[in-house]
């Protein structure tokens, strides 16, 4: 919601610039309350492009980011840019506004992740480490071009958080049985990704993170569930989760069976990449530096 805000506000600017007629290279880097923004994303700009040019952009005493541009202005088409990019400043200060609500109702949320996972001593942890290494992988995937980011850090950090959120609507009991499981037991679990999708509908700052949360337990290969969605139909950041929440749920304790040692989770990985998991994602997730220490180094 708010990373499609930002992009709407560029879009009027690109479209100001045009009308009068500027003719400049631009980059603009927010930082707002934590929260990284940039445009255009570092690898869609010009190689070796550099900018004669730059402006702090801050309200309140407080630097809010940077604007760089290049270009042959007259001083005319200066004042102008100038004030467009006044007017620019102003829209994005609602955006902080957008930030407030958003780390309010992530609080809120956390509280309720933790306490599903408080009523799982097997599951404790994990929410965090599977946003951890989604990270991971965003960044791998990102730096091999094959990542285009329409989404922010902050939002696979937020899905991950989130995605077993519908938990909090299965049973204990189930969740944490060690025998078997029977077949509507099963069924009863695998409501979940549904569930977490519902419990975020009424929030509208989550819903462009909705898809992703409801397609988490979908398979590569077609065979997963809610939907039996294949490939590409499948949001990429629940691919991402995907391959994170399976190396988690293989290197941990689980009622049903120990935790795997990494190598041997990832051999596993290898074994389901391309039935199970997204083939480019685990090749991203294994070409992490230091992969089988990552149980170590995430929960640290
Ligand atoms: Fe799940």
């Amino acid at each position: 919601m708010i990373r499609s805000d930002f992009l709407g506000i560029i879009e009027e600017y690109e479209s100001q610039l045009k009308k009068y007629g500027l003719n400049l290279k631009y980059k603009i880097m927010l930082n707002i309350d934590g929260h990284l923004l940039e445009w255009p994303l570092a690898g869609n700009h010009p190689r070796g492009l550099a900018f004669t040019e730059s402006r702090e952009l801050r309200w309140d005493n407080k630097e809010a980011g940077v604007y760089y541009w290049t270009g042959t202005l007259s001083p005319h088409q200066q004042t102008i840019n100038e004030l467009i990019v006044d007017n620019l400043l102003t829209k994005i200060r609602f955006l902080e506004k957008s930030y407030h609500t958003l780390d309010c109702g992530m609080g809120v949320l956390n509280s309720a992740v933790k306490a599903i996972e408080a009523k799982d001593r097997y599951t404790r942890g994990h929410s965090d480490r599977v946003a951890a290494l989604s990270l991971k992988i965003a960044g791998t995937l990102h730096e091999a071009g094959l990542l285009d980011r329409e989404f922010s850090n902050r939002d696979i950090e937020i899905a991950a958080k989130l995605h077993d959120i519908g938990k909090i609507g299965i049973s204990e009991l189930i969740l944490t049985k060690t025998g078997a499981l029977t077949m509507p037991e099963i069924q009863h679990i695998r409501q979940h990704p549904a569930m977490g999708a519902v419990i975020l509908t009424p929030l509208s700052i989550f819903e462009h993170l909705i898809p992703a949360i409801r397609h988490h337990h979908e398979r590569f290969d077609g065979n997963g569930y809610p939907d039996g969605l294949r490939g590409s139909e499948i949001p990429l950041i629940s691919r991402i989760i995907s391959v994170a929440d399976t190396f988690d749920a293989l290197t941990s304790n689980r009622p049903y069976r120990k935790a795997m040692d990494p190598p041997t989770a990832l051999a596993e990985i290898r074994r389901v990449r391309g039935t199970q998991l997204d083939p480019d994602i685990v090749g991203a997730f294994l070409s992490i530096p230091d992969n089988r220490f990552l149980p170590l180094t995430l929960s640290s």
